[in-house]
């Protein structure tokens, strides 16, 4: 309420087009009262006028931009927020690529302007990790692009000296995507000269301050700035400006935007290069042919340029002293004066700035563009370099204040001329408004023939002696007679004396003022000629950067071509950029500069009255007060508001007009709000539209209630309905289970109740004709006569005798079951006596021989497996057969119990040598195989025990006793073919000799006693197959190692 009060404040309206009574007075005066109030904005319509505070004001915080979101233009108090915003919802919600224009003269708050804008969007947008991301680039551009491209001047402490056209593009929910940065010809002049009291490009004091040692030093630059000549050899530190700081800023914000620390060395090491080259001085010589040369005064300068660029001295000191002509086809070296030279070094150094520029605005571009092939919107914003009018203007001056020319062209265009135009179009009842139209100052610089700009190119490429004396002879014989054109000869040839317009200038009236532009340095400025032999020379440097930034150097591609000169690069891209704005929604903030001294909170009333007058705000409003505030075809009105008439929703079956005045109609407005044109819709105050809009928000929210209503209602029926089939369904299924499980169950007892009837009945019936103990006697004699079946089956289907088959017939039936398992052992223990009983005496020991292999090793040692399938044969040397073993024969006499060759390990060294080994009742005896002689003779009782591993070799250990005769050579390491068998076989015979056990052990580990000590015998099992003998190893005097496998 209070800002709505603001807007009809009637000292202070914030729209201008509620001024009553409407004159340059009453507007000034209201611009001023507003101004003391500190309320700086103020509307015509939706334009918004800006007038510099030049003092930081507290209506940029957050709060404010919550405020600002999403509200009516005109609800709130006047402020750019509100027509970032109206801008902003009208891309997001009505699709409508926009414009920001900003213009104003130099320090008048163009580029402050634009930041809030940028800075607002940036806020009202959703949030998100990658959505901030690109805002965050979005908005460090600007700390860069100002270092680089802004400086101090008369006007502004931080001039735009460039041109600034960003277009921000947004997804289709209104996220910013990214964007893309044009920019608009650079003030490259004032690398190289600067009027006292202003700067150079501020990156200069910037790096001075703010580099830390190491880089100056890496860039070879002084930290003094009075140390350089481009910097007017003067400190120039600004109230309020922190170099050191925004140098920092800007290094970080490169860094967000994604600049690459090698990048950033490179860019600032050009950056040095172009400071650096306004300290290489040249000196004059004479050459022995008496001409006049250059050559360079102090060399370190020079030296350590060329060793930041990687380029040879003496090949930067023949560039900047020398020029190559080309003479017919011949090419001859000249040499340049001392003025040639600066004049070479100058453009060298401007060109470089200037491109590094380009590079640095592309590289920008690189980071922040959006990838291709997402469809966008976009919101351009544009911040040029405000109108200047110096005391001496010159060629930038006419390029600044033609872009600003055009600018004014496309406002005027735009609000004014077209505006009217629409009223006459559309048949609606107009009193034009005069204004004025400033096409004939566009037209007198850049018609294509006969406008300045050509003429001065004319004058550029034209052969013959060209100077701007020339060029400004040509312009006064073209424009004699033209209106806003004027200089001393035109004046001249009208007698009107005017002592303020000097020789060799030229005067236009611009839309803003009269600027005098003296034609000095025009025809230079528009060529931009850099001499070939210095592109030549950068190209050739090891730099990657700096070379990147001359591709004409490279000899290998000679150009002829002449580029186009710097005007009608200029006047290509204003067009190009008119054309991009004519397509977008443009939104408008003129900018008023209320004092020339930057002073805070001053408003000159003089100059605010000027500015005033040229932007064409008193036009502005009349055009507004008569004309229509929004206008819009009848078809995409009637479709946005038609919700709001019965008549209308939800369709109109007659013609887009006829809806549109049925709509408005119903919702009885004004009549003199309202004016149907031919094809559009005319309403005429903001506020009716700011109605309208209110009323189809709530309608829309009533529709969407509507909406969700009936959907819910819906889709609660279709549940309901649902849930009721499922339930019929459910229960159906299980009344027709209950019932059936009734029945089966009713079914199950009837057929019980009348079994038992049936029995009962027949019980009844036959009762008579048994006695009263038939049934025990029944069911004993067939209990009797199942058991004779089963036992007489049985004795006819026995198995067969095999101790080996455990088969048995199954019982019959289930109470047999204990009977037939006791019968089935019964018969295999039968079986088993019947099969002793026939066994021979022989066999019958070998079994006993076996089964008491089985006690001793089964489960015990790996080799009784295998031993299981061999017969134990007792006898395998054939002592009988052989004759050589008489001796031996009669050693055993009857009494041989086994015979065998086995390998005696050498208790010595573990090695094994063959033995013949008798057992026989009473002795164990050891025979050398050859000579078939004892060769030692053991008796059953000095056996002490036996040792075997549990692995499946043959080794044993025969442990004697101590005090027996052979027992004093120790114990003895057999290996035996037979070990199972034999040791078996020792066993019995201990048995049956001494009835005492053969103590046995089986381990892996067993001590044994040799006549030099006791040895521990370790028994290990090798994974690898080697020889089927176990290897023994002597490991010291104590330890015997026995690898077996
Ligand atoms: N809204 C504002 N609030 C406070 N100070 C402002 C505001 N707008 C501008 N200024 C002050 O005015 C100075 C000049 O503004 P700015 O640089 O935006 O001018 P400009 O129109 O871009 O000029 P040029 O055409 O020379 O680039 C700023 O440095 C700032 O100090
Ligand atoms: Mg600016």
């Amino acid at each position: 309420m209070e800002s709505t009060a603001s807007l009809l404040d009637a000292a202070a309206v914030g729209d201008l087009v509620l001024l009553d009574p409407l004159s340059e007075e009453s507007l000034l005066r209201t611009l001023q009262e507003r101004f003391s109030r500190e309320d700086i904005y103020t509307y015509i319509g939706d334009v918004v006028i800006s007038v510099n505070p030049y003092k930081p004001l507290p209506i940029y915080t957050p709060e404010k931009v919550e405020e600002y979101h999403n509200c009516n233009f005109f609800a709130v108090k006047p402020h750019i927020y509100a027509i970032a915003d109206d801008a902003y919802c009208s891309l997001r919600d009505r699709d409508r690529d926009q414009c920001i224009l900003i213009t104003g003269e130099s320090g008048a708050g163009k580029t402050e302007a634009s930041k809030l804008v940028m800075s607002y969007v940036a806020a009202v947008s959703s949030k998100g990790e990658e959505v901030d991301k690109v805002k965050e680039q979005l908005l460090q551009s600007n700390p860069v692009l100002e270092a680089f491209g802004n400086a101090k001047t008369i006007r502004n402490d931080n001039s735009s000296r460039f041109g600034k056209y960003m277009d921000v593009e947004f997804d289709f929910k209104g996220d910013p995507l990214g964007g893309v940065i044009n920019n608009y010809l650079l003030e490259k002049s004032r690398i190289v000269r600067h009027v006292k009291g202003e700067r150079n490009f501020h990156i200069f004091y910037q790096l001075l301050a703010g580099g830390s040692a190491q880089l100056l030093q890496q860039l070879k630059l002084r930290p003094d700035c009075s140390h350089y000549s481009y910097l007017n050899h003067e400190k120039s530190v600004l109230p309020g400006m922190d170099d050191a700081a925004n140098f920092r800023t800007m290094q970080d914000a490169m860094a967000i935007i994604g600049f690459t620390p090698a990048e950033v060395t490179a860019l600032l090491e050009v950056t040095a290069v172009v400071l650096k080259l306004g300290n290489v001085e040249l000196s004059s010589c004479f050459q022995a042919s008496g001409m006049e040369a250059c050559s360079i005064a102090e060399p370190r300068e020079l030296q350590e340029i060329s060793q930041l660029i990687g380029l040879d001295p003496g090949a930067l000191e023949q560039a900047l002293c020398t020029r190559t002509v080309k003479v017919r086809d011949e090419s001859v070296l000249t040499a340049l004066s001392v003025p040639q030279g600066y004049y070479g070094r100058d453009a060298l150094a401007k060109n470089i700035y200037s491109r590094l520029f380009d590079w640095l605005v592309n590289r920008i571009n690189t980071s922040i563009q959006v990838k291709p092939g997402k469809k966008r919107k976009v919101m351009g914003v544009l911040d040029i370099y405000g109108f200047e009018i110096f005391q001496d203007n010159g060629f930038e001056q006419f390029i600044i204040n033609y872009c600003n020319e055009k600018l004014q062209q496309i406002f005027i265009l735009m609000t004014l001329k077209e505006e009217q135009e629409e009223y006459v179009r559309e048949g609606i009842p107009w009193t034009p408004v005069e204004f004025f139209d400033n096409s004939i100052i566009c037209d007198l610089i850049e018609n294509s023939k006969v406008g300045i700009l050509a003429m001065l190119d004319e004058e550029c490429l034209r052969p013959g002696t060209v100077n701007e004396d020339t060029f400004i002879a040509k312009l006064n014989q073209v424009f004699a007679s033209h209106k806003r054109y004027e200089s001393k000869e035109t004046l001249n040839a009208k007698h009107v004396t005017d002592i303020s317009l000097p020789l060799r200038c030229f005067r236009i009236h611009h839309y803003a003022g009269k600027v005098t532009y003296n034609v000095t340095g025009f025809i230079e400025k528009n060529n931009d000629l850099l001499f070939r032999d210095l592109s030549q020379a950068m190209w050739a440097a090891r730099h990657t950067l700096l070379r990147s930034l001359f591709p004409e150097g490279d000899p290998q591609r000679p150009s002829l071509k002449l580029p186009p000169t710097t005007g009608t690069q200029f006047k290509a891209s204003v067009a190009t950029l008119m054309k991009n704005l004519y397509s977008k929604n443009p939104n408008y903030i003129r900018c008023i500069k209320p004092n020339d001294t930057k002073t805070a909170m001053l408003f000159t009333p003089e100059l605010v009255l000027a500015q005033v007058r040229y932007l064409g705000l008193m036009e502005n409003v009349r055009v507004r007060r008569v004309g229509y505030a929004f206008r819009q075809l009848y078809q995409p009105f009637l479709e946005r508001y038609k919700m709001l008439s019965r008549r209308t929703w939800p369709r109109w079956a007659g013609s887009d007009r006829e809806g549109t005045e049925a709509l408005l109609e119903d919702l009885k407005l004004p009549p003199e709000e309202l004016a149907y044109g031919h094809t559009k819709i005319f309403i005429r105050s903001p506020r009716t539209l700011f109605d309208l809009e209110k009323r189809r928000q709530q309608r829309v929210a009533e529709l969407a209630t509507l909406i969700q209503k009936l959907f819910r209602g819906w889709r609660c029926r279709m549940q309901y309905q649902l849930m009721r089939k499922s339930q019929i369904l459910i229960s159906a299924w299980f009344r027709g289970h209950a019932q059936r499980t009734r029945y089966k169950q009713m079914k199950r007892s009837a057929l019980l109740l009348q079994a038992y009837a049936r029995g009962w009945k027949a019980r009844r019936i036959y009762r008579r004709y048994f006695r009263s103990d038939a049934r025990t006697r029944l069911s004993n004699f067939i209990y009797r006569r199942m058991v004779q079946k089963f036992l007489v089956g049985l004795q006819k289907n026995l198995p067969p005798m095999a101790v080996l088959d455990r088969t048995w017939p199954p019982a019959p039936y289930k109470f047999l079951s204990d009977a037939n398992q006791e019968l089935k052992g019964i018969f295999y223990r039968w079986k088993c006596k019947k099969y002793r009983e026939q066994l021979s005496p022989q066999q019958r020991a070998v079994l006993q021989a076996k089964l008491c292999a089985s006690e001793l090793f089964k489960d015990k040692k790996a080799l009784y497996a295998q031993s299981l399938q061999q017969p134990f044969r007792g006898e395998y040397l054939g002592l009988t057969q052989n004759p050589k073993y008489q001796k031996l024969q009669a050693v055993a006499k009857d009494k041989l119990v086994m015979a065998e060759a086995v390998q005696k390990v050498n208790r010595a060294n573990g090695k094994t040598v063959p033995r013949l080994l008798l057992l026989t009742t009473e002795h164990l005896v050891l025979a050398d195989p050859k000579a078939a002689q004892p060769k030692m003779v053991l008796s059953l009782s000095d056996i002490r025990g036996a040792s075997v591993s549990r692995f499946s070799d043959g080794l044993l250990a025969l442990h004697l006793k101590e005090t027996s005769t052979a027992g004093g050579k120790g114990d003895i390491l057999l290996v035996s073919p037979h070990l199972i068998e034999l040791v078996t076989r020792l066993h019995q015979t201990l048995m049956d000799v001494t009835a005492q056990a053969l103590p046995l052990s089986i381990a892996d580990q067993f001590s044994t006693r040799f006549p030099k000590g006791d040895v521990a015998v370790t028994v290990v099992e090798s994974a690898k197959g080697g020889s089927a003998v176990p290897v023994c190893k002597k490991r010291g005097s104590h330890k015997m190692e026995v690898l077996v496998h």
